[in-house]
């Protein structure tokens, strides 16, 4: 079932030191059925389309070359042992009686709830044993979840069984995300990781589950920028926006018919139903309704070239998500002001749920350090936190690695 794709230059390191991890683990089982494998999975960037995605529009993120590896051996128990290397800890859970009330509160559970959903859509899982690795920083809102349960699918998958295709399998593990872990996430991120194509972004219509690749030019670097103020993707503060969204349809379905979401809605038909919603459910809406249409013009710059347009529309889409949905924080504000005073930066902007994390940028090639080093002369002195900046490359999305004979 490999796809064939190559090891990195570093991968070598890191298949090594994974290795040493899954033999410090001889003695949990009987013996594996196959020789070791290695599959990899990317977190992701959205360049933008934020908060679009559970309200059936459109986003555009990139899979980057932050991700999840995890080396493991097959073997005919219907179990999964794990060792993560980062947090230096070995978890198990067991394919019987496995449901959302056998939760652990840990890492494992992404493994677990990819399992759980894979079963529930009808998919043979099969037992192993694992070693894990990231590069993908933890709750700094690129998506480390994501990364570890499209992961975790590639080495469930029982070889020869036909494997969903990636938007059908980012599905899966949205849902299992949803249902086993308690996150009420959309389906951006874990269709970021599944189906990422190097060199591009994703257009993905969350209405629909299908995707195009958009080509980012390659005359700018894309560059994350983390505040170091963790991101709280927070049941309450997600939840309580998405159903400020579902509200908004409601009322607006009532005098409406045929809206299903707020996907349906276009800024007259907000504007002549403004009245009957509450202040902030207006305001929500307003921002859901606007950032699809600059999902399109983002798509339209970046084909054009028009860096100017990118700017505006990075700006439009950060000052919406900070004054209409407010899940913009004082770090990430100060991170993207930063950011746009240094020349050669084309466009920045919060990335992700928000409330912490990341600001993505568009760069030209060649002032990538000039940014890094503003941030790093900048942001310490105005907010008291360490901030990290990462260039990162797009790259294909999760798949099995060879591993050298
Ligand atoms: C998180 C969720 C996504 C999406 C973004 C906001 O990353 O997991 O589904 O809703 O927030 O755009």
């Amino acid at each position: 079932m490999s796809d064939g794709q190559t090891a990195s230059p570093s991968s070598g390191t890191r298949v090594a030191a994974l290795r040493a991890r899954l033999d410090a683990q001889s003695g949990t089982g009987p013996q594996t059925s196959g020789p070791a494998r290695l599959v990899r999975a990317p977190g992701r960037v959205n360049l933008i389309g934020e908060h679009t995605d559970y309200n059936e529009g459109l986003v555009l993120p990139a899979a980057i070359d932050r991700e999840f590896w995890i080396l493991f051996e097959p073997w005919d128990r219907p179990e999964v042992v794990m060792t993560s290397a980062d947090m230096d800890e070995t978890r198990s859970f067991s394919f019987e009686g496995l449901s959302p009330e056998t939760r652990s509160k840990s890492w494992i559970d992404y493994v677990a709830a990819t399992a759980w959903a894979m079963r529930e859509a009808g998919l043979p899982i099969q037992g192993f044993r694992g070693a894990m690795g990231s590069t993908v920083p933890i709750g700094s809102g690129l998506s480390s979840s994501a990364a570890l349960e499209m992961a975790s699918s590639w080495a469930l998958a029982v070889p020869g069984a036909p494997r969903p295709d990636p938007a059908a399998m980012a599905a899966i593990a949205q849902r299992a995300e949803n249902r086993y872990v308690g996150v009420n996430c959309g389906i951006m991120d874990q269709f970021a990781s599944a189906a990422g194509q190097a060199g591009h972004a994703l257009l993905i219509d969350c209405r629909i589950n299908k995707f195009k690749a958009t080509p980012m030019p390659s005359d700018l670097s894309l560059v994350v920028c983390d505040t170091g103020s963790p991101h709280r993707l927070d049941a309450s503060a997600y939840n309580t926006r998405r159903s400020e969204c579902e509200l908004g349809v409601e009322l607006i379905a009532e005098r409406e018919p045929g809206v299903k979401a707020l996907r349906d809605v276009d800024e007259a038909m907000l504007a002549r139903n403004r009245d009957r919603l509450p202040e902030v459910v207006a305001r929500r809406c307003e921002h859901v309704v606007q950032e699809d249409g600059r999902v399109m013009a983002t798509v339209a710059a970046l084909r054009d070239g028009d860096l100017d347009a990118l700017g505006r529309l990075f700006a439009a889409s950060h000052a919406s998500l900070r004054d209409l949905y407010e899940v913009s924080s004082a770090e990430l504000d100060a991170m993207v002001e930063i950011a746009v005073s240094v020349p050669g930066v084309v466009a920045s902007r919060m990335t992700g749920a928000g409330f912490g994390g990341c600001t993505v940028n568009l760069v030209k090639l060649g002032a990538e350090v000039a940014l890094q080093d503003a941030v790093m002369a900048q942001y310490e002195k105005r907010t008291g936190l360490t901030p990290r900046v990462f260039i990162v490359a797009t790259v294909d999305g999760a798949g099995e690695v060879e591993l050298d004979a």
